[in-house]
């Protein structure tokens, strides 16, 4: 089991959870090397940064939520993995374009140099950019799903999860609210609605990909797939504001990234908005709806009850 898991059990999750988060963060490990070692042998500058991005640290939150949604529906993790892999590719891609200088400007990603940093700065966009392609070749391969109307499905929904209605529009979304584009660069004054609306694009778009896809997977009714975009959006928010205050509050050896920055950069935060104690309140209040959400799968949704709560209350 990783470091940061063990460090985080006691206090944060049941070692259920534990366990299961560490098995589905080590295939999820397993399967990206082995996508990666396929493409040895190509632009070798290339993939060796795309590995450096990719492998040997990460929470694996997001590939794990479409295997434990999957699961609610008896769908085994091998065959659900992949379309976490594909949305790891993105993920991947989204912090090494987030943390260019041209946008957070970030020399720590994971306790270590970021990709820039660690190689240069056209590498990191070109590592973005084929990070991109790689996860929609993933979700087209037959072993993904055997219906092509799944597949197209999932393809079509990751497209717009991380295009500009969703990721991508959030992250300009966010550095508008820096100010950066205005003569006087002040941060511009947002509502708790609109910080929201800007996460849910930013963050929440590729969560609820996660729990959604988990869904069509499994097959889920359209009862079933409601209720699971209900605690997909509320679990996305926690988690935004759960790394806000961990900008404002946490350990930056723990987080593994520089804590501190939000205010300084003038991002539009709730935690910014409201405070610390406000933020909070707010952010277990949507764990508990996140929660009841699945209260219509009873005791087979513990793991994902478990994993909002873990989610709104990590150290990293
Ligand atoms: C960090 O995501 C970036 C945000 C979307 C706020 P994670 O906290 O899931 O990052 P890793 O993958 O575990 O490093
Ligand atoms: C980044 O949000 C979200 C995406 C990468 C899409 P942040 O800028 O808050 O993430 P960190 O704090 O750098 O991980
Ligand atoms: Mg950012
Ligand atoms: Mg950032
Ligand atoms: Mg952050």
């Amino acid at each position: 089991m990783p470091a940061q898991w063990r460090r985080a059990t006691p206090a944060l999750m049941s070692t259920d959870l534990a366990d299961r988060l560490a098995k589905v963060a080590a295939a999820t490990e397993a399967g990206l090397e082995a996508l990666l070692t396929d493409m040895s042998g190509t632009a070798e500058r290339l993939v060796s940064a795309m590995r450096y991005a990719l492998l040997g640290s990460g929470k694996r939150l997001r590939p794990f939520l479409v295997v434990e949604t999957a699961a609610l529906f008896g769908v085994t993790s091998e065959r659900s993995l992949r379309t976490g892999l594909a949305l790891e590719c993105i993920h991947g891609y989204s912090l090494v374009h987030d943390d260019l200088p041209c946008m957070d400007d970030d020399d720590v990603r994971r306790g270590r140099p970021t990709v820039h940093i660690a190689f240069d700065e056209a590498t990191a966009v070109l590592v973005g950019d084929a990070l991109q392609s790689l996860a929609f070749e993933i979700l087209a391969s037959e072993d993904t799903d055997p219906d092509p109307a799944v597949r197209n499905r999932l393809v079509a929904d990751l497209a717009r999860a991380a295009g500009a209605a969703g990721m991508v529009g959030g992250q300009m979304l966010d550095l508008t609210a820096e100010g950066r584009f205005t003569a006087d660069g002040q941060p511009l004054a947002m509502s708790a609605e609109a910080i929201l609306g800007l996460q849910a694009l930013k963050t929440g778009a590729l969560f609820r990909f996660a729990i959604e896809a988990g869904a069509l997977l499994g097959r889920a009714t359209a009862t079933e797939a409601h209720a699971l975009g209900i605690y997909a959006r509320l679990l996305g928010r926690a988690f935004q504001i759960a790394d806000d205050l961990l900008d404002r509050e946490g350990d930056a050896r723990t987080v593994g990234k520089k804590t501190g920055k939000d205010a300084h950069a003038g991002k539009a935060t709730l935690v910014g908005l409201l405070g610390v104690a406000q933020a909070r309140a707010q952010l277990n209040e949507m764990v508990a709806e996140a929660q009841a959400a699945l209260d219509l799968f009873g005791r087979r949704a513990d793991t994902l009850r478990a994993a909002v709560a873990y989610v709104a209350l990590r150290t990293t």
